[in-house]
C-alpha cells in the first residue's frame, strides 16, 4: 500500500477514536461512540494487514476467530458486577502483548539502535507488570487472592530496590539488543513487581488499580507502537493511557482519597468488619406496606441507588416502582455518587439497563441542594456514599463528597442488615429519627414497594 493512503487511513482513524470518546463523554451518545471507535479500529485493522508483509494469513485468522468467540461468549455471559474484574484480565492481555511484541521485535534483531532498544525495554517493563498485576487485581476481586491489603515490613524499600534492579537490567537490554538473558531478568524482575505493587491494596480498592493498570496497558502498546514504527498504535496507546489516568484521578477524587493513599494505604480489608458499629443502638424499622404509604403519597422523592442495588440486580424493580409513582405525580430523581457501586459509572450503566430515562438520573453537587425539599430520600444499597461521618475530619472517610440523604424530610435506607459498606464504618443515618429502614434483599423490597404502591 503507498505510504501516503496508509498514512491518510491512519489519520482518519485517530480522528475517528478521538471522536468515539468524545462521545463516550454522555450515556446518550456512548453507543454511537463505542461503534465509531470500534470501526475506527477495524479501519486501521485492516490496512495494518494489508500493509504489513504478512508471513501467517492462518495464524491470524485464526486468532480473530478465537478472540471473537471468546470475546462474545464473555461478553454475554459476565455479569455486571464482575465486569471490574474482566477489565482487569482484558487490561493484563493488552500489556502482556504488547510486552510480547517488543520481546520478539528485540529478538528478532530489529531494534539494535538505542532509541528502538530503549521503546522495546519500555514496552516489555510497563506491559510485564501490567500483565501481573492485572491478573492480581482480578483474583482479588474474584475471591481467588485474599482481598485484604498484604503488607510486611520494608515493603516499599524493597519495590524500589526492585525497581532499581529493573532499571539497570532494562539498561543492559539497551546496550546489548537481543541479549535473551538480559530480556528474561527484565521480564522476571517486571513480572514480580507487578504483583508486590498490587497485593498490598485491599480488595475494595481494585477498581481504581484495575483503571491505573488501563492506563499503563495504553503506554506498554504506545512503546510497541514506537517498536514496530506504527504511529496509529503510539498514538491509540497514549489515548488510552491518559483515559486511564484522567479516570484514576476521578475516582480517587470521588474517594478524596490520593493515589498514594490507594497505592500504599492498605486501605478496606476486603471483608466488612464494622468499626464502631452498634447492633444494640434503636433504629426505626418500616414494612413496606408502611413505606409505600409514604413514597405514594410524597411530592418529591430522590432514589439513591448503591452497590446493594447491583449486588441485588434490582434496576428492573427500581424502574416499575419509579413508573408507578410518576404515574401518581410524584416528582421522581436518581441521585448519583460517581464511585456508586464498585466501578466507574456503576449506577448509570445499571439504570440504563432498565430504560430509566437519563434526565431523571442527576449528579451530585446538582442533587445535593434538592435533598432539603425532598419528601422522601430512598437509599437502595447504597452506604458510604450517604455517610455523613465523611464530613467528621477525624473519619477515614473524611472529605469524601456524599449525598446528603440526611438533610432529606425522611429517608428510607433498604439494606438487609446493619452491616458496613466498603469503607467498613458505621453509619449514623441509620439511628435517626427520621429515618426508616426496610431491612431486605434490594430486589425483593423494590418488588414489594411497586406491589404495594399500586395496590394504593
Ligand atoms: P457500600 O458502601 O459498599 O455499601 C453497600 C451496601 O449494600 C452494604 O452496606 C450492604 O449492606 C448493601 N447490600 C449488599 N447487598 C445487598 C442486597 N442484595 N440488597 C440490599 N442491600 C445490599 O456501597 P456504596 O454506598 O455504593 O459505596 C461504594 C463504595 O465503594 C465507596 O466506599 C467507594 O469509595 C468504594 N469504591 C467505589 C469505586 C467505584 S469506581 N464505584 C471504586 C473503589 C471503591 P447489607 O449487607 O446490610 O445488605
Amino acid at each position: 500500500m503507498p505510504p501516503l493512503i496508509l498514512d491518510l487511513i491512519y489519520i482518519v482513524s485517530a480522528v475517528l477514536f478521538v471522536l468515539g470518546l468524545k462521545r463516550l463523554g454522555s450515556p446518550a451518545t456512548a453507543r454511537e461512540g463505542n461503534a465509531l471507535a470500534a470501526g475506527a479500529m477495524l479501519l486501521a485493522v485492516v490496512a495494518t494487514l494489508l500493509d504489513r508483509s504478512i508471513v501467517s494469513w492462518e495464524v491470524i485468522a485464526a486468532g480473530l476467530v478465537a478472540g471473537a468467540i471468546i470475546g462474545a461468549v464473555l461478553a454475554r455471559t459476565v455479569k455486571m458486577t464482575a465486569m471490574p474484574q474482566l477489565v482487569g484480565v482484558f487490561n493484563g492481555f493488552g500489556g502482556g502483548a504488547s510486552a510480547l511484541v517488543a520481546a520478539a521485535e528485540l529478538l528478532r534483531g530489529a531494534q539494535a539502535d538505542i532509541p528502538g532498544g530503549i521503546s522495546a525495554a519500555i514496552g516489555i517493563l510497563i506491559g510485564t507488570v501490567t500483565f501481573s498485576g492485572s491478573f492480581i487485581a482480578f483474583g482479588k476481586l474474584q475471591g481467588f487472592i485474599t482481598g485484604r491489603p498484604v503488607t510486611y515490613p520494608l515493603q516499599r524499600t524493597g519495590n524500589l530496590l526492585l525497581f532499581v534492579a529493573l532499571l539497570v537490567a532494562a539498561g543492559a537490554l539497551v546496550v546489548g539488543p537481543g541479549d535473551p538473558v538480559a530480556l528474561g531478568i527484565l521480564a522476571g524482575l517486571a513480572f514480580l513487581l507487578g504483583i508486590l505493587l498490587v497485593i498490598p491494596i485491599g480488595g475494595a480498592d481494585m477498581p481504581v488499580v484495575i483503571s491505573l493498570l488501563n492506563s499503563y496497558s495504553g503506554l506498554a502498546a504506545a512503546a510497541a507502537g514506537f517498536v514496530l514504527g506504527n504511529p496509529l498504535l503510539v498514538l491509540a496507546g497514549a489515548l488510552v493511557g491518559a483515559a486511564g489516568l484522567i479516570l484514576t484521578r476521578l475516582m480517587c477524587r470521588a474517594m478524596n482519597r490520593s493515589l498514594a493513599n490507594v497505592a500504599f494505604g492498605a486501605f478496606g480489608g476486603g471483608d466488612a468488619t464494622a468499626v464502631g458499629s452498634d447492633e444494640d443502638r434503636p433504629v426505626r424499622r418500616t414494612t413496606a406496606e408502611e413505606a409505600a404509604l409514604l413514597l405514594a403519597y410524597a411530592s418529591s422523592v430522590v432514589i439513591v441507588p448503591g452497590y446493594g442495588l447491583a449486588v441485588a440486580q434490582a434496576q428492573h424493580e427500581v424502574k416499575k416502582l419509579t413508573d408507578l409513582l410518576l404515574a401518581r405525580g410524584v416528582k421522581v430523581k436518581f441521585a448519583i455518587h460517581p464511585v456508586a457501586g464498585r466501578m466507574p459509572g456503576h449506577m448509570n450503566v445499571l439504570l440504563a439497563e432498565s430504560d430509566v430515562p437519563y434526565d431523571l438520573l442527576v449528579d451530585l453537587d446538582e442533587i445535593n441542594p434538592e435533598f432539603p425539599r425532598t419528601d422522601v430520600a430512598v437509599v437502595v444499597g447504597a452506604n458510604d456514599v450517604i455517610n455523613p461521618l465523611a464530613r467528621d475530619p477525624s473519619s477515614v472517610i473524611a472529605g469524601m463528597p456524599i449525598l446528603d440523604v440526611d438533610r432529606a424530610r425522611n429517608a428510607i435506607v433498604i439494606k438487609r442488615s446493619l452491616s458496613p459498606g466498603f469503607a467498613g464504618i458505621d453509619n449514623p443515618i441509620f439511628y435517626e429519627e427520621r429515618t426508616l429502614m426496610l431491612f431486605a434483599d434490594a430486589r425483593e423490597a423494590m418488588a414489594d414497594l411497586a406491589r404495594e404502591v399500586k395496590e394504593i
